[in-house]
């Protein structure tokens, strides 16, 4: 693991882009994992203004993100494949028919799971993927558990994250108690990771991921024995370890 310490979030949001548009840059046809969330808010942000200055082409560029709400059609927008479009596909190049969310309107969660591990397949794993970091150490959504999914499965949200993510809704029972999400195992067979850490709420479980034991109670922890894994993170999140 790489950490790359930052004085802030603009400065976290600035690098993060600057090594997504290296990518791109270095192979146009780029395949990347994206988050959605509050984290990746500013480094889309960074993506779009260079796509607006002419130094970053998405034209070849496929996408798959990690997640999405079960219940959820794209037009919510509280849905990821909402943030999705107004946060970044709608404001670049991109090919809209190569961006791809899990489908959150397929009620059986078997064949959600199956479509999209099969999209996994055939696009390949991702040249770099975008993580952030959940109050619990989830990934994508994989929440803490007795052990690591493989691929994508069907999530029960747990209370910290129902409790996380009921800012972006009108009320807490408006959130949605389930989701599609990508597995640990595809997350790790990616290329590279790329994890975007902000603020003294995470401070404790940036620490517990990154100096802690291994183990599915703390699904970042994996990252621990990924081959490329670079977390930037600012000061705040990083208060609680000397690094
Ligand atoms: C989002 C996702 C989640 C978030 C995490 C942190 O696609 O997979 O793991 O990255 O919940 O969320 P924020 O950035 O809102 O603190």
């Amino acid at each position: 693991m790489q950490i790359c310490k930052v004085k802030n979030y603009q400065e976290l949001s600035r690098k993060a882009a600057n090594l997504i548009a290296a990518q791109v840059i270095l192979k146009p046809d780029s395949v990347l994992g994206l988050a959605t969330g509050s984290s990746p808010v500013g480094t889309y942000e960074h993506l779009v203004a260079m796509y607006e200055n002419g130094d970053l082409d998405f034209s070849q560029v496929t996408t798959v993100n990690l997640d999405e709400y079960k219940g959820l059609a794209g037009s919510d927008e509280q849905s990821y494949r909402y943030f999705m479009n107004t946060h970044l596909f709608h404001k670049v190049n991109i090919d809209h028919a190569h961006t791809y969310v899990p489908d959150g309107t397929e009620p059986d969660a078997e064949k959600a799971c199956q479509a999209y591990n099969e999209l996994l397949h055939k696009v390949g794993p991702a040249d770099i993927q975008l993580l952030g970091l959940g109050h619990d150490g989830h990934i994508g959504f994989n929440e803490p558990s007795d052990h690591f999914e493989d691929e994508t499965h069907c999530i029960d949200l747990t209370e910290t994250t129902i409790q996380a993510n009921k800012r972006f809704f009108e009320s807490e029972e408006d959130v949605p108690k389930q989701a599609y999400t990508m597995g640990i195992g595809t997350i790790m067979r990616c290329k590279k990771l790329l994890v975007i850490v902000s603020g003294k709420d995470k401070a404790q479980i940036l620490k517990q991921v990154v100096q802690g034991p291994v183990t599915p109670e703390v699904p970042g922890s994996i990252l621990q024995f990924h081959p490329n894994c670079t977390i930037i993170a600012d000061e705040d999140a990083l208060s609680e370890m000397t690094i």
